[in-house]
């Protein structure tokens, strides 16, 4: 069990969607500004459907806060659906493949209504809202997420730079505004055949120390880690660090990133002055941040309710029907960036509340200049033992 726990609770078409953060330290001043700046930003992109223009998303903190600082108590956050008509909805006579209406529903003894409002992606948005309080903390001690598409439809979208700004005009939150077009209109044409898109998501994770996560037991691992989280988010098909699958082909020699040092740098950056010309680990080895940047891919598949409808069978005949259609987005990459960067975040910060240990920010801040220091103290010694 990590420090640093969250819960969430709720329905798609339910009266809210809760999440009980626990293990969060005192003395963070909240930035609701900030969460429901990613709420909004999670409901966005092009592809969305109309559920999206009913919601508004705003956070409300419930508890562990006193005068919008947090206490070291739990923190409620909740989120009200605007579109709460669970008890009115009917129930989906044909199961869709790509859910777990059929799985679900024999696994509960239930009907498929129940397990679909449970598993639908519409609980990414209090996640999202834990991961961007996370965010807040993060800030505090320099260390900084950000999330992208990669590649959308095929379509690849490699970065051109780091400046936000660029994402954030992007109708599909890439920072290659030169394929936005064409990425738009892969939507449009998906969209008119009835069908959905897929694609690959990128979060960057910034001056993270060297000494997050631990090689010790597997489930210390921070990109063991990080893999559960994002994996768990709906439609996360596949997650990669560094080069992830492209490790397999290469040669180790391609593979390998070597380690030099910079004395010019020894005591005034996290890594000490130890540089590595590339980054092809994403920064986690043997399952511990080694100081570079993080970089974690996951791919996500196409919407799974198809206008096109896919083949089912009735579930009380057993007889073929198409599957029943939900309302649906046609593609939910760009919200898939922004659910991804803020599951990294809320792991990142498991990972400093675990190895800082301190009930409150200024405890955390304490401990991580102190093990800096004396992290630093111990590599000087090495130094004059060597010398
Ligand atoms: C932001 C986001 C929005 C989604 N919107 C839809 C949707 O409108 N329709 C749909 O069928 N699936 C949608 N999904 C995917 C389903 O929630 C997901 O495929 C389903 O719950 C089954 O889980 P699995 O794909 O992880 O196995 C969305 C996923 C994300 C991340």
């Amino acid at each position: 069990m990590t420090a640093l726990r969250c819960m969430t609770a709720g329905e798609s078409h339910g009266p809210a969607l809760t999440a009980i953060v626990e293990g969060f330290p005192a003395g963070v001043a909240l930035d609701t500004a900030l969460i429901d700046y990613e709420l909004k930003r999670r409901q966005g992109g092009y592809g969305r459907g109309k559920r999206q223009t009913l919601e508004t998303d705003r956070v409300i903190v419930e508890s562990g806060t006193y005068h919008g600082v947090t206490t070291g108590a739990p923190i409620a956050l909740r989120l009200v659906n605007n579109d709460a008509k669970l008890e009115r909805l009917l129930e989906p006579t044909a199961p869709r493949g790509g859910h777990v209406d059929l799985a679900g529903s024999i696994n509960y003894q239930t009907g498929i209504r129940q397990v679909l409002e449970r598993a639908s992606a519409r609980e990414t948005a209090i996640r999202v809202a834990a991961g961007a309080l996370c965010k807040t903390l993060l800030r505090e001690l320099n260390i900084h997420v950000y999330g992208y598409v990669r590649s959308l439809g095929g379509i690849d979208a490699p970065p051109l730079s780091s400046d936000l700004s660029v994402r954030d005009a992007s109708p599909v939150y890439t920072l290659n505004p030169a394929v936005d077009s064409a990425i738009v209109a892969a939507i449009d044409s998906a969209k008119e055949a009835g069908d959905t898109l897929g694609g690959v998501v990128e979060t960057i994770v910034l001056n993270c120390p060297i000494g997050l996560g631990s090689h010790a037991q597997w489930d210390r691992k921070l990109d063991a880690r990080i893999a559960l989280a994002v994996m768990s988010v709906q439609a996360i098909k596949g997650v990669e660090i560094g080069l992830g699958f492209e490790a397999a082909r290469r040669p180790g020699s391609h593979v390998m990133d070597p380690i030099d040092f910079d004395p010019a740098h020894s005591s005034e950056d996290r890594r000490f002055g130890f540089r590595r010309p590339s980054n092809n680990a994403g920064g986690i080895e043997g399952g511990t941040s080694n100081g570079e940047p993080i970089v974690v891919r996951a791919a996500k598949k196409p919407i799974s309710t198809l206008a096109a409808r896919t083949r089912s069978v009735n579930m009380e005949t057993k007889a073929p029907q198409p599957a029943s259609y939900e309302r649906s987005d046609v593609c939910a990459v760009p919200a898939a960036s922004v659910i991804v960067e803020n599951v990294v975040a809320f792991e990142i910060a498991a990972a400093v509340v675990e190895k800082y240990v301190g009930t409150s920010l200024a405890a955390i801040k304490a401990a991580m200049a102190a093990i800096h220091e004396l992290d630093r103290k111990l590599l000087d010694d090495r130094g004059d033992r060597g010398s």
